[in-house]
């Protein structure tokens, strides 16, 4: 009963609500090391050397599946790189890979 109710509120939400969402959420908890843009211009993203989301090749070389794996449970080669499978729901990690997927960079004429 609960669970129908929730279901039809997020289904119900505007589509420009659903973005503001995912940006939220990205601000909250991804900014202070991948940057607004991705870009990891922030101090650690110099230290632990973070790739730039905007690079077109940096979009090619990873599968969405890869994206939401990393997010769900951490990236094995780089500790700082938390697992976020208990703070966001399976849907919030979709919109994030979605959302980074918006990040790339209009490739080079
Ligand atoms: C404490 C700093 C920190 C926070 C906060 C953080 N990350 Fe990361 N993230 C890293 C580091 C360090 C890496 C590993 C370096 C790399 O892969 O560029 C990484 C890697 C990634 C990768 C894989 C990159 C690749 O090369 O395949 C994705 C996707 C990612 N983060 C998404 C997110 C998302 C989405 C959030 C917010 C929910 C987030 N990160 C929050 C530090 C952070």
């Amino acid at each position: 009963m609960m669970k129908r109710l929730v279901l039809v509120l997020s289904l119900g939400g505007a589509t420009s609500a659903h973005a503001d969402a995912v940006a939220d959420v990205w601000k909250a908890k991804c900014t202070v090391c991948h940057g607004g843009d991705g870009k990891a211009r922030t101090k650690m993203g110099q230290k632990e050397s973070i790739g730039d989301m905007s690079r077109p090749d940096w979009q090619r070389a990873r599968t969405d599946a890869d994206l939401r794996e990393v997010i769900a449970n951490g990236d094995p080669s780089n500790r700082k790189m938390k697992p976020f499978k208990d703070k966001l729901t399976p849907a919030q990690i979709d919109a994030l890979v979605g959302y980074i997927r918006t990040m790339k960079a209009p490739a080079a004429p």
